[in-house]
């Protein structure tokens, strides 16, 4: 039988709480590399980890791109909707709701989280989002009232100018999401202050 597009390589760790989060690596990365990751910033959630089915030059990401921070739009809606079909699949095979899961993307992987915001918002409660771009302006914008999103930046990240990340923030507050944004003294990389604040914001905001 053929596997089904909405299948993906993937960990999933049971938790002792209903919170899943869907952990999502940056370019180069695999379905372990964020768990520990999740696990400090949730010790008692589940955790979702798919492996981006991509390959750039034997790198797994979640969609195509042209060049550094120029993104395949087809390519990347077309993948968005895979990866929601997915979390579909595995709520019913994991018995997890998804109105309790919670997005943790870095750098490639935050860019899908932000683009499954904008196409299938049903697929999450709340993102964190560490080293974020715009992944596109949808035509139609979705309505994310009940979203909660944290943005994590760098103040000297090379990839990501400051203008883009607050153009993040706005584009998600226009479609009415609750967005909280972070800049650290850092570049590209992710540091411990980011998972500080992130730990913190999802324990005291996120239910
Ligand atoms: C992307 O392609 O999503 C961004 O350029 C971030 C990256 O993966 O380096």
């Amino acid at each position: 039988m053929m596997r089904p597009q909405s299948d993906f390589i993937h960990d999933f760790v049971p938790g002792s709480s209903k919170r899943t989060l869907l952990l999502l690596h940056g370019t180069g990365g695999n379905e372990r590399d964020l768990i520990p990751l999740g696990h400090e910033l949730d010790p008692n959630a589940s955790l979702l980890s798919p492996r981006g089915k991509v390959l750039e030059n034997g790198m797994p990401r979640f969609f195509r791109r042209l060049a550094e921070g120029v993104f395949d739009l087809e390519d990347l809606k077309k993948r968005t909707h895979e990866l929601a079909d997915f979390m579909v699949t595995a709520a019913q095979r994991y018995e997890f709701d998804l109105k309790k899961v919670v997005a943790v993307g870095y750098s490639n992987g935050a860019n899908i989280a932000a683009s499954t915001l904008l196409l299938r918002p049903e697929s999450m409660s709340a993102a964190v989002l560490f080293r974020a771009m715009v992944p596109f302006v949808p035509e139609t914008m979705p309505n994310l009232e009940s979203v909660r999103v944290w943005i994590g930046a760098g103040d000297s990240d090379p990839i990501i100018p400051a203008s883009e990340t607050k153009q993040l923030a706005e584009l998600l507050r226009s479609a009415k999401a609750d967005v909280t944004i972070r800049f650290f003294q850092s570049g590209h990389e992710l540091t411990s202050d980011d998972v500080d604040l992130a730990r913190e914001w999802l324990t005291r905001s996120v239910d």
